[in-house]
C-alpha cells in the first residue's frame, strides 16, 4: 500500500490548501459573514476557538487601548529614532517593539504569573507584597513612571469597569486590586497598571468564562500568551509613528551634548598596576 512520507512540522491554527482560507476550522467567509472582528480572529489564531462576545470586545478595547501611548516612551523613541536614520516601515517597527520588556509592556506575563501564583497560594496580598520586597523584587503590572492614584490611568480604569461589568467574576483582578490599595499606600506611582491590569483580567478571562479547561488556562499562562496583547497593539501606534515622521520628513535625529552627563575617567589618575 501507499506509504505517508511522514510531516516535517504540525500546523493547526490555519489552512490554506482548499478552496477557502480557513483559520481554525472556520471559512474566511463566514468570519466576515459572522463579524467576528478582530477579536473574534484573534480568538481563532491563537486560541484555536470561538469566545463568546463579550471575551471578543474585550480583546479589541486591550488592542485599542494599548494601541499608543504617545512619542515619548522608549519603543516610540526607538522606532522615531529609527525612522529618521533613513530605515524602512520594519526597521523602525522591530526597534520600537525590542524595547518591550519586563519594564515597559512587556510585564504582561509576569504580572499573571505572579498575581496568580499569589493567589493560588493562599498568602494574602499584604503577604504578597512583603515577600516580592523581602525578596528585593519588583512586582510586575504595578507601578508608572507619570501615572498615580492622583493621575490615573485612564485606559486601566475603563478595563476596570468593562471587565467588572461583563465577567462572570473575577477573582484575580480583585486581588490585584487589593495588592495596588497597599503598594499606593506607599507610594502614589505605585498602581496596578495597564500591564498588571489587562493581565490580571486576562487570567480571569481563560478561568472563569467556561471557554478554557484548567490545563490549558495554565498552559497559555506557561507559554507566554498575554505579552502578544501589548506587542500586537502597540505595533499599531508604533507604525504610526514611522509614518509621522516619513511624512514630516524628519532628518536624522542626533541627541543634544547637554543632554548627556559626560563622566569619564581621566586617565592620568589612573594605575597601570592591576
Ligand atoms: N513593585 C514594588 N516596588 C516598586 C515597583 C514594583 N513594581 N516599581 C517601583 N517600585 C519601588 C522601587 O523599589 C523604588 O523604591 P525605593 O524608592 O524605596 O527605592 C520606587 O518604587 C521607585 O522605583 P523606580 O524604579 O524609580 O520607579 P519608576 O517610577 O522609575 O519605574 C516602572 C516605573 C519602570 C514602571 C517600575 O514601576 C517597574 O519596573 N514596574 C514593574 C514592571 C511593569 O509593570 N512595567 C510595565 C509598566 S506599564 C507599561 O509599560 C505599558
Ligand atoms: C505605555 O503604555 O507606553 C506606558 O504606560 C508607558 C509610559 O511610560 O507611558
Amino acid at each position: 500500500g501507499l506509504i505517508r512520507k511522514p510531516a516535517s512540522f504540525v500546523s493547526t491554527i490555519s489552512d490554506d490548501r482548499g478552496q477557502e482560507l480557513l483559520y481554525a476550522g472556520m471559512r474566511i467567509s463566514d468570519v466576515f459573514k459572522e463579524d467576528i472582528g478582530i477579536g473574534g480572529v484573534l480568538s481563532l489564531l491563537w486560541f484555536k476557538r470561538r469566545l463568546p462576545d463579550y471575551a471578543c470586545k474585550f480583546i479589541e478595547m486591550v488592542l485599542m487601548l494599548t494601541a499608543d501611548h504617545g512619542p515619548a516612551v522608549s519603543g516610540a523613541m526607538n522606532t522615531i529614532i529609527t525612522s529618521r536614520a533613513g530605515k524602512d516601515l520594519i526597521s523602525s517597527l522591530v526597534s520600537g517593539l525590542l524595547t518591550i520588556g519586563e519594564r515597559f509592556g512587556g510585564a504582561l506575563d509576569g504580572a499573571a504569573s505572579q498575581f496568580t501564583s499569589a493567589y493560588d497560594s493562599g498568602l494574602t496580598p499584604r503577604e504578597f507584597v512583603n515577600q516580592q520586597r523581602k525578596a528585593n523584587k519588583l512586582i510586575p503590572g504595578i507601578g508608572h513612571k507619570i501615572k498615580s492614584r492622583n493621575n490615573p490611568d485612564l485606559r486601566v480604569v475603563l478595563v476596570k469597569e468593562y471587565v467588572k461589568k461583563t465577567f462572570p467574576s473575577t477573582p484575580i483582578l480583585d486581588y490585584a486590586l487589593k495588592v495596588e490599595e497597599i503598594t499606593t499606600s506607599k507610594k502614589d506611582n505605585l498602581i496596578l497598571n495597564v500591564d498588571g491590569c489587562v493581565a490580571v483580567s486576562f487570567v480571569d478571562l481563560l478561568r472563569e468564562s467556561g471557554a478554557f479547561s484548567r490545563e490549558e488556562s495554565e498552559e497559555y499562562l506557561k507559554i507566554g500568551t498575554l505579552n502578544g496583547l501589548f506587542v500586537l497593539g502597540r505595533s499599531i501606534g508604533f507604525i504610526g509613528h514611522y509614518l509621522d515622521q516619513k511624512r514630516l520628513k524628519q532628518g536624522l535625529y542626533r541627541h543634544p551634548w547637554d543632554d548627556i552627563s559626560y563622566l569619564l575617567p581621566t586617565l592620568d589618575s589612573q594605575t597601570l598596576d592591576p
